[in-house]
């Protein structure tokens, strides 16, 4: 089968299209039909190998060959013990350890899959898993009137944040890049800050909300930027700064309630499922920037490792 095969971390230059054996499902596997594939920031850190938490799957090079996290395909086959997917069946998903999306098939448990709800194309259902359920978590308890920020809003991700965000009342700043403005207002942004303009951790006390896609700042910084009462979310960023949320957060709430933390968003089908219900009820959109053939795999991640991207790349893997 064709599949895109990156044996080093480092630029998109190692990200190459090959050819690997067609996998067997194991017992408890599906085998799915790979039809599109979608690129998220971890596809960038896992092709990079940093954050260093990105080596999680193989210190000095990637244990998995193949890239990709989020797929949407069609049952090929079934193991032995798997009765809730038959052949045939259109399915979408994140898979386990983030890779092997970028192939004509993948061989994956069938815990994290859904079924792909007809009104939904291949090319949606792909964009959907993961930024999708950072957003569920992220904006779980959001409440009319809130002000949220979202940090890093013009990748992969921040769309379905701002969305849901917006869905569920709030007033959202969302930061990126300054070019990205125009962007970020078009998918739901109430105001915008281009991070070379402006630093808004300096603003004290002004987020019941900061969903942080890129933390680079201290706890304390970012406890002050909240009002009583807020929180902070920390997605994803720098590892020390990781490290800093996690130790340190419980102390950076300043007394007045608010709190600094990590928001850990576990590989959920529940929470697959409940997004997809949003996006079906009209509350929130997918958002498509590109959509490469499977080809065109190392220029898909040329996009995203230079931060061009507004919103998901799509590749159409079959
Ligand atoms: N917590 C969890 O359980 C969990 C689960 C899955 C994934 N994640 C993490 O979540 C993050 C997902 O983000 P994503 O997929 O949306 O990432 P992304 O596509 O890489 O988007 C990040 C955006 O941030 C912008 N940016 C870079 N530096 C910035 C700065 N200093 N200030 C503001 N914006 C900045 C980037 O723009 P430029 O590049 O143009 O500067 C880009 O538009 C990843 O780190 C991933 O590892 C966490």
């Amino acid at each position: 089968m064709r599949a895109v095969l990156q044996q080093r971390y480092g630029s998109p230059d190692e990200v190459e299209l090959g050819e690997l054996p067609r996998p067997e499902p194991a017992e408890g596997e599906v085998l799915v039909k790979v039809r599109a594939a979608s690129l998220n920031g971890s596809d960038r850190e896992n092709l990079a190998g940093s954050p260093f938490y990105a080596r999680i799957g193989g210190l000095r090079s990637p244990r998995h060959p193949v890239p990709g996290s989020d797929v949407a395909g069609v049952v090929e086959a079934v193991g032995s013990a798997v009765t809730e997917y038959a052949p045939g069946d259109e399915v979408f998903g994140e898979l386990l350890g983030y890779r092997g999306g970028l192939a004509e098939y993948v061989a994956t448990p069938p815990r994290l899959l859904a079924r792909k709800p007809s009104e939904l194309s291949f090319v949606d259902a792909a964009a959907l898993p993961q930024a999708g359920c950072i957003a569920l978590r992220a904006t779980a308890g959001v409440r009319e009137g809130e002000k949220v920020l979202v940090n890093g809003a013009g990748g992969a991700g921040g769309a379905m944040v701002i969305g849901l965000a917006k869905h569920f009342g709030a007033e959202v700043t969302a930061v990126d890049r300054a070019d990205k403005a125009e962007y970020l207002r078009r998918v739901g942004a109430d105001e915008t800050i281009g991070y070379e303009d402006e630093d808004w951790a300096r603003r004290r006390g002004a987020w019941d909300r900061v969903v942080d896609l890129v933390g680079h700042r201290s706890p304390y910084r970012v406890g002050r930027a909240l009002r009583p009462g807020g929180r902070y979310l920390m997605v994803g960023g720098q590892t020390r700064i990781l490290f800093a949320v996690l130790l340190a957060g419980p102390t950076a709430g300043l007394g007045s309630g608010r709190r600094v933390r990590v928001l850990v968003v576990p590989q959920s089908r529940a929470d697959l499922e409940a997004v997809t219900a949003l996006v079906l009820d009209g509350a929130v959109a997918p958002v498509i920037d590109r959509v490469y053939p499977l080809a065109a795999a190392t220029t898909a991640f040329r996009r995203i490792a230079a931060g061009d991207n507004r919103g998901k790349v799509v590749v159409e893997v079959s």
